[in-house]
């Protein structure tokens, strides 16, 4: 799919990659290449944001803020621990309460899936959401910051040959990035253990050995083992070495990856277990210049917020 002229992206919330067209992808992907490349905007009044994790992140939550603060947004802290969901405070409550004191955008991370249906559905909610993750649902930020950096090395979707191997069943990034690939033409595949490979990937695309994959793929995306929502005797069970020979990428297997081909890690990255150590920063990962690029697209996300809002004065 060749990129072609988008028009600028207004959403009342940004939630699920499965509210989002190819072509809305595809605006997002061009506004946040455009931020990347010194895209500005002004604000018609100053405009507060706040960043609400329920459930801990480093990249989420920090590129959501660098974004506002790069929008020149004011933003508004707050810590979970420290608030008054100590007292039995209910998230919904705790939404309202910023929306109250006059918070117009936020950022959002629960563990329970879907948990953004009540407060978009709730006629006293107005606050922009932008979904940065609930439980094993959807991850939409990720997901658009995976295809931009997949864009800006390929520069099209169609026809790419996209692996997602490693821990699937638990995994918000899978669910997101397998839909919203095969939308935009690529095909997709998958690895890891064959008890986490069920019937809704199957859908999608085939599951293959590592070593077939390796060889074949334009990428090769691998997910942490997310051991915090897998069950204690499975954990116990756990080894690290011979998950790392049997699924993940060993110096070995990166040596048969085509030399266009690229690894990607949704991060934070078990080192040594999904991807060999010396290899998380190697000529072919593109780990953190995906980071890199969430900042990027997080501006993207919070500006069709702002529009909605008729909050955008100038963009420049
Ligand atoms: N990739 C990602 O969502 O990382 P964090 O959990 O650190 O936000």
């Amino acid at each position: 799919m060749m990129m072609q002229i988008t028009k600028p992206v207004s959403f009342e919330n940004v939630v699920s990659m499965e509210d989002l067209s190819a072509q809305d992808v595809l605006s997002f992907i061009h506004e946040a290449s455009d931020f990347k490349a010194g895209k500005q905007i002004e604000l018609k009044r100053p405009v507060y944001a706040a960043n609400l994790f329920f459930e801990s992140s480093t990249r989420t939550h920090t590129s959501f803020e660098m974004a506002e603060r790069k929008l020149g947004l004011q933003v508004v802290n707050f810590d979970p621990s420290n608030s008054s969901l100590s007292k039995g405070e209910s998230m919904g409550d705790t939404i309202k309460t910023f929306q109250a004191i006059g918070v117009d955008v936020m950022a959002i991370r629960d563990r329970k899936n879907e948990y953004y249906k009540d407060l978009i559905a709730d006629p006293n909610v107005h606050v922009g959401i932008a979904n940065g993750g609930d439980g094993s649902g959807q991850h939409p930020s990720q997901s658009l910051l995976d295809m931009m950096t997949i864009y800006e090395e390929f520069g099209h979707f169609e026809g790419l040959k996209v692996a997602i191997v490693g821990d699937l069943t638990h995994s918000r990034v899978a669910r997101s990035n397998m839909e919203v690939l095969t939308m935009l033409g690529a095909h997709v595949y998958f690895g890891g253990p064959k008890k986490w490979y069920t019937e809704e990937f199957a859908k999608y695309g085939e599951w293959l050995p590592i070593d077939e994959l390796v060889s074949q793929m334009d990428v090769m995306m691998f997910l942490r083992v997310q051991h915090e929502r897998i069950a204690d005797d499975e954990n116990g069970a756990f080894s690290a070495e011979k998950y790392h020979a049997m699924y993940g990428l060993t110096e070995d297997r990166e040596q048969m990856m085509p030399e266009h081909s690229i690894i990607m890690h949704p991060a934070p990255v078990n080192r040594g277990v999904e991807i060999a150590d010396s290899l998380v920063e190697c000529d072919k990962s593109r780990i953190f210049p995906q980071m890199a690029n969430g900042v990027f697209v997080r501006m993207a996300i919070m500006t069709s917020l702002l529009r909605y809002r008729d909050l955008v004065k100038e963009e420049y």
